[in-house]
């Protein structure tokens, strides 16, 4: 594949947070995780574990899960609470558990530091993450990569029966897009590259930092 072909599905892939029904076929799924499969990881450690479950009624729990948590934040803040409805999470074809093995982080032995360990491991299942809703857009799949918090992690995890110490980060539907969305705004290749040093113009107020656009 050329390079433009390449940066053509970077470019088409985007967060799908409306499906239709429709399948996503074995192979198609096949795909997905063998582009996982390749991802870089820190050592080459291959931190990564994903569960995989196209289970309708585990689906339909997981979105009460996820809409749970989310009734609860708006009860306690009504006001400030800008959280939105994950519906998603139980509306695609397939669901994807993204976990990880932190055992794997003892591989790192000339990296002593815990912060140090941990950005290896989340940053490399991260990579695995990302090349599958690659992999999913170059076949028109949508995904969205969504954020599991702590309060809902416990749930998440008798459910879906994942032992410890294995971490539960995110969770990634995959389906058909009822629609595909538009793409969200992006800051300027200039913007946030800098020549040879951190060129000071370029670092951003605190102000312009929160009136980016959110998504
Ligand atoms: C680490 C991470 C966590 C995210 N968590 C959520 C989430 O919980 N819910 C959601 O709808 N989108 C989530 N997103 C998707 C972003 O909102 C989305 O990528 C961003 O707005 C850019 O839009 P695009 O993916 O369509 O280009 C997450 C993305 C990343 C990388």
């Amino acid at each position: 594949m050329s390079s433009a072909g390449l940066l053509q599905v970077i470019k088409k892939r985007r967060s799908v947070r409306v499906y239709k029904t429709g399948k996503v076929t074995d192979k198609q799924l096949e795909t997905i995780l063998e582009a996982a499969r390749w991802a870089p990881s820190g050592a080459n450690t291959q931190p990564w574990e994903f569960v995989v479950t196209r289970d309708r009624e585990k689906m339909k729990r997981t979105r009460e899960i996820f809409y749970n948590e989310w009734k609860q934040r708006k009860l306690e803040d009504p006001v400030n609470y800008k959280g939105l409805t994950k519906y998603y999470v139980g509306d695609a074809a397939v669901l994807v558990l993204v976990c990880g093995d932190p055992r794997t982080m003892k591989v790192y032995l000339t990296t002593r530091r815990p912060g140090d360990r941990e950005k290896l491991f989340q940053a490399s299942v991260a990579s695995a993450v990302e090349q599958m809703m690659l992999a999913a857009a170059s076949m028109g799949l949508g995904t969205v990569w969504v954020s599991v918090r702590e309060e809902i992690e416990p749930e998440l995890r008798e459910l879906f029966k994942v032992p410890q110490p294995i971490r539960l980060l995110w969770v990634v539907p995959i389906g058909h897009a009822r629609f595909w969305p538009g793409a969200k705004p992006r800051r300027k290749v200039s913007d946030f590259t800098h020549q040879e040093s951190y060129e000071p113009k370029k670092l951003r107020s605190e102000s312009l930092i929160r009136a980016w656009p959110k998504g």
